[in-house]
């Protein structure tokens, strides 16, 4: 089974080809460089640049991964959610290809396809799941009971995880995106120097809020700017940074001893968060649960999730309609 994954959702064009669940190739056409200027993805330089991305990350694709078009069994494009003028390019690139080799096309939420990079790269691992998805757009716990079916256990009630660290980086002038920058600059800080909410942490629920801590941050940086007093930017992003981690970890292995399930994948751009992803190995191993952390090319978005939930949707029977389109608010499940 030969399968191309294609990904359009928001600033990264992504091309996989799998063959039999092994990734043969795995395309990332970044515009990061193009967004950094203005301190965040605008939408419409994401879809300008999908259109001329698209059509050579998928030559280079199926170049890398050895296989000719003639050679593909289906085609998986991201539907949803994301961004509509960056979602729909995937979305015409993916139809016309499948429309011209005369093969199925498979429609795929790019939750689910955070959620299926877990699979990947061990065969033990297996549902049932506790899946911690947190990306730029998204912050949720959800369960796989199994593959294809969804349920949300809880989720942000404001801002998204990814979504706090791009907007303290951007108020700290640090660049863009903000994830990265901040899990390096707190490598070498003091997690406890400062002291930061830690929101809905004892709450019966697993919802999670970040806009209360994204504010504390901020005018905590304004009061010791005004009183003319130093800080160390390194501290101030590990404390930062130690108050989202404490939040996701307590919550998901909370949630997975609730439910009984003793597997937890983590998903999504802030999974390639080197903190969490410790803080919540180390969480697993004290609890008794397995923790799967992807490496991080599988984390943050690219096509071959998207060709391996779009496989395991292709062995269910699942095919896309040709009138498929690109639906912005895609919810999981
Ligand atoms: O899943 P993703 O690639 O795109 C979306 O679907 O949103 O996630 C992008 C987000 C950005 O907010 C970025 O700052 C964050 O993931 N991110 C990180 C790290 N690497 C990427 N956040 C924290 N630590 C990182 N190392
Ligand atoms: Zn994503």
């Amino acid at each position: 089974m030969i399968i191309l994954g294609i990904e359009t959702s928001c600033d990264e064009t992504g091309i996989a080809v799998l063959v039999d669940g092994a990734v043969r190739s795995n395309i990332i056409s970044s515009q990061i460089d193009l967004h950094a200027p203005f301190g965040g993805v605008v939408p419409e330089i994401a879809g300008r640049t999908h259109v001329m991305t698209v059509t050579p990350a998928i030559e280079q694709s199926l170049a890398e991964a050895g296989v000719g078009p003639r050679d593909l069994d289906a085609v998986a494009v991201t539907v949803g959610p994301g961004l509509v003028g960056a979602l729909i390019v995937g979305v015409a690139a993916a139809k016309a290809m499948a429309a011209t080799l005369d093969i199925p096309l498979i429609g795929v939420n790019h939750l689910e396809g955070h959620i299926e990079a877990s699979f990947l790269e061990d065969p033990s691992v297996q549902p049932p799941v506790v899946a911690l998805i947190v990306s730029g757009g998204h912050t949720m716990i959800a369960v796989m009971p199994e593959h294809g079916r969804f349920e949300i256990l809880g989720q942000t009630i404001d801002d998204a995880v990814g979504e706090a660290f791009d907007k303290v980086a951007r108020f700290l002038g640090l660049g863009f995106p903000g994830g990265p920058v901040i899990d390096r600059l707190a490598a070498s800080g003091d997690a406890s120097a400062y002291r930061f909410p830690r929101a809905l942490l004892g709450e019966p629920n697993y919802d999670f809020s970040m806009s209360g801590l994204k504010t504390a941050v901020i005018r905590w940086v304004r009061e010791r700017q005004n009183l003319e007093d130093s800080f160390d930017p390194a501290d101030l992003a590990a404390s930062f940074q130690e108050a989202i981690v404490d939040v996701l970890v307590t919550k998901t292995i909370r949630a997975a001893r609730d439910l009984g399930i003793d597997t937890v994948v983590l998903a999504g751009g802030v999974a390639a968060n080197s903190r969490l992803r410790a803080r919540m190995r180390a969480a697993g191993e004290e609890s008794g649960i397995r923790v799967v952390v992807p490496s991080i090319a599988l984390c943050t978005d690219n096509g071959a999730m998207i060709a391996a939930a779009g496989a395991r949707r292709f062995e269910r029977g699942d095919r896309a309609s040709w009138d498929i389109g690109a639906n912005p608010a895609l919810s999981l499940g």
